[in-house]
């Protein structure tokens, strides 16, 4: 007898999430096949976290090779793997401190509460965060008051107070909301969730600048663009600036739930107590995101993911100059968006599913795309003509 997966979960699953009808089975490289075998290009990759594809064999060795070994212990204690990839993130980025979790949201939260510790100890007590508008920092409900989209916030008011939320893109806008309560400015180098939203040229600059002038902490949560996404290893990279915390989780650990949130030494204030989590160091996810680090550092993946995103944006041109609904195309690495003139995203994310291509329907008139960082030339190819014939469809 064959179960009816998606009837089931329609059942037992809280239905929070608008699941699209595909039920997926496994996943080699940027393909993916779902229960009937019908294989998909994925430029999805997982929301941005198989870095290195489905079933890499180095995720692969490293989950089994340490799964014999040790799979959990306690941040009570010092554990290897954890001491490994930390040591990796800290002589490979310009932070001295790390802290290990299991997922952005986590990431962000104490990234906020270093924030306010610094705060209360250096700044008279200041708590106050300033985020942006269209941000995305998770779904706890203080980072869904950091997370500047209304409909993410209203089902879940009131909100913990601290967070202000000003449109991106607009130095003055920062500089306005910014106060004596005022203790950081957390911010995603690059939008994902809110539209792929690349800053022009000096934002990132004059927010750093603000910030050391009113000597306040910058917060980046890389957990989408870090580990290679933008085509530098950290995004702050990408726009010439360092930092005070970062964040980290997504691609990480290729798809092996791993965050991290790191801070220069200056305000790493966290005394004995001040924070903790029972999986946060968990040997089996650190030996894999040390295994999968070691890969993209040895294989320049960010290089790579830098490439093959210009190649993709430049077939995502084709496209454009092909169909006028198309208003606009824009990506920096591996995290590229359409855009379209009307509201068709969803329409033609099923459409797409009948080509054989997984796409992320990011905004009604707007698709993301972000699939692996190793992706193979001729799976962006094959991916962009599946999409170009669901993009067909819609011709009028
Ligand atoms: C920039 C950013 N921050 C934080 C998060 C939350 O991460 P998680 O879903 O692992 O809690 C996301 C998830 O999409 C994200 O894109």
């Amino acid at each position: 007898m064959t179960t009816d997966w998606q009837a089931l979960g329609k059942k037992i699953l809280f239905n929070c999430t608008n699941r699209i009808p595909v039920t997926l089975a496994r996943g080699k490289g940027s393909r993916i096949w779902d229960d009937k075998d019908k294989e998909y290009i994925d430029f999805v990759g997982g929301w941005a976290v198989c870095s290195l594809g489905h079933c890499h064999p180095v995720i692969v060795e490293a989950v089994e090779k340490q799964s014999k070994i040790l799979v959990q212990s306690s941040q009570l204690y010092y554990m290897i793997p954890m001491l490994q990839i930390a040591d990796s993130l800290v002589k490979n980025s310009c932070m001295n401190r790390v802290f290990m979790c299991s997922s952005g949201l986590e990431a962000n939260e104490g990234a906020v509460k270093l924030a306010r510790r610094y705060g209360k100890l250096k700044l008279n007590g200041a708590y106050e965060v300033i985020t942006a508008l269209d941000s995305f920092h998770g779904r706890s409900l203080a980072m869904t008051a950091a997370t500047g989209q209304p409909h993410y916030q209203e089902p879940y008011e009131p909100l913990p107070p601290g967070f202000k939320n000003v449109p991106f893109n607009n130095i003055e806008a920062l500089k306005a909301a910014t106060t004596e309560k005022t203790c950081a400015i957390m911010l995603e180098p690059v939008q994902g969730e809110g539209g792929v939203n690349i800053p022009s040229d000096g934002y990132l600059k004059a927010v750093r600048a603000w910030c050391d002038e009113k000597g306040i902490l910058l917060i980046l949560d890389e957990v989408q663009t870090g580990v290679g996404r933008l085509g530098t290893l950290w995004g702050y990279q990408t726009f010439g600036i360092e930092p005070d915390i970062m964040t980290l989780a997504k691609g990480l650990g290729g798809g092996i739930p791993v965050g991290a949130f790191l801070s220069k030494e200056h305000c790493a204030v966290f005394q004995y107590g001040d924070h903790g989590t029972t999986f946060g160091g968990n040997p089996l996810a650190c030996a894999t995101a040390y295994a999968v680090f070691n890969y993209v550092l040895e294989h320049d993946i960010p290089g790579t993911a830098k490439k093959s995103g210009q190649y993709l944006l430049s077939g995502m041109e084709k496209l454009k100059d092909k169909y006028p609904f198309i208003s606009e195309v824009r990506g920096r690495g591996l995290l590229a968006a359409i855009y379209f003139k009307e509201d068709i995203s969803q329409a033609l994310l099923t459409r797409c599913l009948e080509t054989g291509v997984l796409v992320n329907s990011v905004k009604p008139n707007a698709i993301r795309i972000m699939p692996a960082l190793n992706i193979p030339a001729k799976d962006i190819d094959e991916g962009l003509v599946r999409l170009d014939k669901a993009l067909a469809g819609f011709l009028k």
